[in-house]
This record gives C-alpha cells, sequence and structure tokens, in this order.
C-alpha cells in the first residue's frame, strides 16, 4: 500500500514512517522542511534498510501536489504537515490558519482530483479545550479552543466532517492525539525542537544534558494530586502504530471515523520529573512558576473506543517514554 505522509519528515511523521516499513507499508514523504532536517532521511534507512521517497515541497502548493499524485500511485494519505507551536500561534494567528487550514484545503482538493479519498488527520486533543470531565471521549464537546493552533485543527476536522457529509465516498479518519513524547528505542530518532522548547519532555530533556539550567514548572495550584497539570503522555511508537491500525481497520471504509489516541493514563509535572530523573540518573533542576495562561489542570483520554473499533492499544509505559527520550537525547546532545 502506497501511503503519502505530509510533514513526514517532523517528529511524529518520521517515526510513523519507520513503523510503516516495519509493517510492509510504503510512505512517500512530502515536507517542506519547515521544521525537520533532512538527516532524518538517513535515519529512517538506517533503521529500516529501505530509503523511502522524499520530496520536497509545500502542502499548499496545488501544482506540486497534483504532480506528486500523477507520478505516485496513491492509495492513502497521512496528513501530518502543519504548525504546531500554540505560543506562536497566537503572534502569528494567519500563518497558522493558512499552514493548517489551507494546506488541508489544497490537499484534499488535489486527493479528490485524483481519486484518492482515504484521508488520515493528525487532530489533538485541543480540540476538547477545558474537559467537563475526565476520561474525555470522542463523543465529548469540541470548539472551545484557546488558540490559534487549536483552533486552526477544530477548522479542519469541521471542514473534513462537511467534506464526508457531502460526498460519502471519502473515508476519513480524525486521530485525536494526546501528549506524544519518547524516542525510537534505537537512539537515532526523536523530537528535535528549533528553539526553546515549548512542551515539557523536550524541556526536561535539555535540562537533564545540561543544555538549559532549570524546568519552570507552570503552575502547582490546580486541583490534581500533586497540584501540577495532569496530561496524557504517550509514546511516539505507539501514535505511530495507531495510524497504521487505523490505515488498515478503518482506512479503506467509507464515512467519518473519530478516535482519541492516548494511553488512559494520567501524570503530572512532578510525575514526569521523576520518572525522567530515574531514567537519566540526573537530577532536574526545576522553580514553581505561576500558570501558563490557556493551560488546564488535567486531560486524558477514553481509549475504549480505539481498542474496540481499531484493536490497537497502547502498549509502552512512562519509564519506556522517558529511558527512550533519554537515549535519544544524550547521543544527540544538539539534535539531528
Ligand atoms: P513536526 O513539526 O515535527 O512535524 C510537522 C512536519 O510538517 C515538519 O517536518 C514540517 O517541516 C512539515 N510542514 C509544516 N508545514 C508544512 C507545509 N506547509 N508543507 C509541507 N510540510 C510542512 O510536528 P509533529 O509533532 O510531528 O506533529 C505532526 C502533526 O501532529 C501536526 O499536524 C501537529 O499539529 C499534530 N499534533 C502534534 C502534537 C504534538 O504534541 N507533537 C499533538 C497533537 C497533534
Ligand atoms: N509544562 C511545564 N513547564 C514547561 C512546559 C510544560 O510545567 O516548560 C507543563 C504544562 O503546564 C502542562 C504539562 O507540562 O501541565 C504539559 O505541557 P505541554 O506543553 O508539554 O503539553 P500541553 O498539554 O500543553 O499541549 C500539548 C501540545 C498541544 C496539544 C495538546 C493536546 O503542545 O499541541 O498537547 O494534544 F494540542
Amino acid at each position: 500500500m502506497n501511503v503519502l505522509i505530509t510533514g513526514g519528515m517532523g517528529y511524529i511523521g518520521s517515526h510513523t514512517c519507520v513503523e510503516m516499513l516495519e509493517a510492509g507499508l510504503t510512505p512517500i514523504i512530502i515536507d517542506n522542511l519547515c521544521n525537520a532536517r533532512s538527516e532524518v532521511l538517513n535515519r529512517i534507512e538506517h533503521l529500516t534498510q529501505q530509503r523511502p521517497v522524499f520530496l520536497e515541497g509545500d502542502v499548499r502548493d496545488e501544482a506540486f501536489l497534483d504532480s506528486v499524485f500523477a507520478q505516485y500511485d496513491i492509495d492513502s494519505v497521512i496528513h501530518f504537515a502543519g504548525l504546531k507551536a500554540v505560543g506562536e500561534s497566537v503572534r502569528k494567528p494567519l500563518e497558522y490558519y493558512d499552514n493548517n487550514v489551507n494546506g488541508s484545503l489544497v490537499l484534499t482538493r488535489c486527493m479528490r482530483k485524483a481519486g484518492v479519498t482515504s484521508l488520515v488527520f493528525s487532530s489533538s486533543a485541543t480540540v476538547y479545550g477545558d474537559p467537563q470531565s475526565v476520561p474525555i471521549t470522542e463523543q465529548d464537546p469540541t470548539g472551545a479552543t484557546t488558540n490559534p493552533y487549536g483552533t486552526s485543527k477544530y477548522m479542519v476536522e469541521r471542514c473534513l466532517m462537511d467534506l464526508v457529509h457531502a460526498e460519502p465516498e471519502w473515508s476519513i479518519t480524525l486521530l485525536r492525539y494526546f501528549n506524544p513524547v519518547g524516542a525510537h528505542p534505537s537512539g537515532l530518532m526523536g523530537e528535535d525542537p528549533q528553539g526553546t522548547p515549548n512542551n515539557l519532555m523536550p524541556f526536561i530533556a535539555q535540562v537533564a544534558v545540561g543544555r538549559r539550567e532549570k524546568l519552570s514548572i507552570f503552575g502547582d495550584d490546580y486541583q490534581t494530586k500533586d497540584g501540577t497539570g495532569v496530561r496524557d503522555y504517550i509514546h511516539v511508537l505507539d501514535l505511530a502504530d495507531g495510524h497504521i491500525a487505523a490505515l488498515q481497520q478503518v482506512g479503506a471504509k467509507p464515512g467519518l471515523h473519530i478516535f482519541n489516541l492516548g494511553t488512559g493514563q494520567g501524570s503530572s509535572v512532578l510525575d514526569m520529573v521523576n520518572a525522567f530523573s530515574q531514567a537519566s540518573g540526573k537530577s532536574i533542576a526545576y522553580e514553581l512558576c505561576p500558570r501558563r495562561p490557556g493551560d488546564i489542570a488535567k486531560c486524558w483520554a477514553s481509549t475504549d473506543k480505539a481498542q474496540r473499533e481499531l484493536g490497537w492499544k497502547a502498549k509502552r509505559s512512562v519509564t519506556e517514554m522517558t529511558a527512550d527520550t533519554w537515549r535519544w537525547q544524550s547521543n544527540n546532545p544538539q539534535g539531528y
């Protein structure tokens, strides 16, 4: 099966390509490299002994996409490409709507021209906003987003829902990721944020390796077990396997399919600091700071639907997430 992977050189896309190659699927990557390094391709080849096709280009470039669909016999598309930094999205809303929403519209238009109607979209738990209760199920309300990044994901979801309603031959799968962390256990691939990391795990990893002095913990007065924010951290390889399960179980089934991809377990910021400290043998310096605007107290997934309908369940523990992140970070202190 030939699967076009937009954003396949990025963090989640690259791990998904490795898992796909190992499962006998053929990824064809397009990426404009705005947040990725071409070295990723060498690492994928090293791990799988296969070098996927990589075409440098932008998902908003309709002529480029038309040429890709004309050249390759694509069965399905996984659409990872997009911008993802919450804070930056507040400062640059037009860039985020253009990249994430317009990019998705151009992609689906080109898919339709090429007669390709199977799409898996990278959505996010951010579409649930501040949840009324946890665990969050796929039926819970969406749309009360708090920043342009989250709104862009919600807008794409709505566009795709309307598309499948109007043209029922499409198979559209919305995968709502919780908090992807971890790295390939080889230590050859992982998350390589440019500049100061926005997210917790890469920040902790850079403190452990000596690139940053200390972690700021945003809030210790939430209604949680230790006062710090609770999230559902999921190993990036489990997430990658969730995409393969989605392609195999529902990718050829017309209709709209929505799944949470999480573990169903919540961990606090302090849980993650302690787990990382254990994994790395380093103490992680931190200071308690005020809450970060827009953050919620707790968020974790109900995983029942994915388990029931995809036969997929996350397998890897927080211990593996932190150990694999540390192996990647300590072997590649400056990233790729
Ligand atoms: P990433 O930045 O590592 O990967 C995205 C890739 O897309 C990058 O390689 C980038 O160069 C590429 N790209 C961006 N805009 C493009 C464009 N217009 N044309 C072509 N390529 C483009 O991010 P990631 O963590 O791998 O996230 C992948 C997807 O999952 C994104 O859509 C993101 O919003 C979504 N997501 C991520 C998280 C997370 O915490 N990492 C959580 C929920 C959802
Ligand atoms: N945190 C800190 N210090 C930091 C970074 C984070 O204390 O330096 C805390 C946050 O306050 C939060 C937790 O660590 O309690 C996790 O924060 P992240 O920034 O790692 O993740 P978020 O849950 O805020 O957001 C992530 C992605 C979003 C996505 C969302 C839901 O960044 O894109 O998960 O999938 F929408």
